[in-house]
Order: structure tokens, then sequence, then C-alpha cells
């Protein structure tokens, strides 16, 4: 069986609790395309350029727990505006949502890029103020000097390149379920995500 569920939104939306907690559900297997630019980013910061990078990511690369850090993040999102990185990893993306069995993919362009023919799309979004207060939440035990505003002013900058990119912009495709979890808790946005998938199955 193939089935795929594109979930795409902002960064620290909740799109990684609910993609894995569907994923579990359902006995689909997830991938956070996000590494893929996080491991590219990672590289570049080592030196490489950024479409060599992108063509040579092996899985190691995707092992790596080095790709969490604020500064990698800032990296992936600057090489995620280069069309030639993000051509270099949309056949992965691809063959893994085909993969047997169904699949879940979060990124920013699931939907609309990757896989627009996804049997369920999810636009997960929440306010920036609560994306930066659970960002900081996560964050502050590895970084104490990291302080809230910063987080916002990251989050807002992260927002603000990946949907003004010209190539793949965050956005929600046309047939997205639009799904916004700030007032929604952890169980009850998961709840509403397997309904959307329970529904299409
Ligand atoms: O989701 P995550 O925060 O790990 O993504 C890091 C960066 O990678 C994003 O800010 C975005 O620029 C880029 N990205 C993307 N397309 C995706 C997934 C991530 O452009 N499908």
């Amino acid at each position: 069986m193939q089935f795929t569920v594109a979930i795409d939104g902002p960064a620290a939306a909740g799109k990684g609790t609910i993609s894995k907690a569907v994923a579990a559900h359902f006995g689909f297997a997830h991938l956070d395309t996000g590494l893929l630019y996080r491991a590219t980013g990672r590289r570049v910061l080592d030196g490489e350029a950024p479409i060599a990078a992108a063509q040579a990511l092996t899985p190691a690369d995707l092992a790596r727990d080095d790709l969490r850090t604020a500064a990698v993040a800032e990296a992936a999102s600057r090489v995620a505006v280069i069309p030639e990185v993000r051509a270099a990893l949309v056949e992965f993306q691809r063959s893994f949502a085909r993969r047997e069995g169904g699949a879940v993919l979060d990124g920013r362009d699931i939907g609309t890029v990757i896989c627009p023919e996804a049997e369920v799309k999810l636009f997960v979004t929440a306010s920036a103020e609560v994306r930066a207060a659970r960002r900081f939440a996560e964050l502050k035990q590895a970084d104490p000097s990291l302080s809230l505003a910063q987080v916002l002013a990251d989050v807002r900058a992260r927002d603000e390149r990946d949907s003004s990119r010209a190539e793949a912009p965050l956005k929600p495709a046309d047939d997205a379920i639009l799904l916004d979890t700030s007032d929604l808790s952890i169980e009850d946005a998961v709840a509403k995500a397997v309904a959307a998938v329970e529904a299409a199955l």
C-alpha cells in the first residue's frame, strides 16, 4: 500500500511531534525533511559549497547529533533558497514518499512541490509568539545564554526567509487542511491530525 501524508508548516508549529505521532499511530515511515537541509547547512558551516554538499549527503549526515542548533537551522534556511540544492534533494524525498506501507513527510514544500498527489495534506501553524516560547523551552537547557526575545527574532527571520523565497516558498497547498496549534494541547493536535488521516484511508 502506498499512502503519503504531507505535513508542512513553519518552525516549531508542532509538525515534528504530530508527524512522529501520526506515523506511529498508522505504522507509517517518517521523514523529517528539515534534516536534509540541516545536514547540508552543517556541511556548509564545515566549509563545503552548498550544491556539492547537498549532492554528497549520506545517511550518516542525517544521523549527526549536532543538527538541532540555532546556527545549523540558520545555515539550513540559507541553503534552502538555492534551487540546485532543493533539486538535489527531491528524488530522495519522492522515493521515500512512495515506499510500501505508507509515509509521513514533514517540511515546508511537501504538499506543494514534493508530493502534490499526497493523499492527506496538513498545514500546521501557530502564532510566532507561541512557537518561539516552545523553541525557547527546548533550547534553553543546552544554551542558558539564550533569551526568549532572541528566539522570537530568529523564528520571525526564518519565517520571512522561508515564505518569501522564489523557489518552493512556505505556503499551504490549496487542498491542505489547516491545523492551528496555538491553543491546542499536543494530544488534541495529534488527535485532529490522526482523524484527518483516518478520514482519507
Ligand atoms: O524544519 P526545520 O526547522 O528542521 O528546517 C530547517 C530549514 O530547512 C527551514 O527553515 C527551511 O528553510 C528548510 N526546509 C525547507 N524545505 C523543507 C524542510 C526544511 O526549505 N521541506
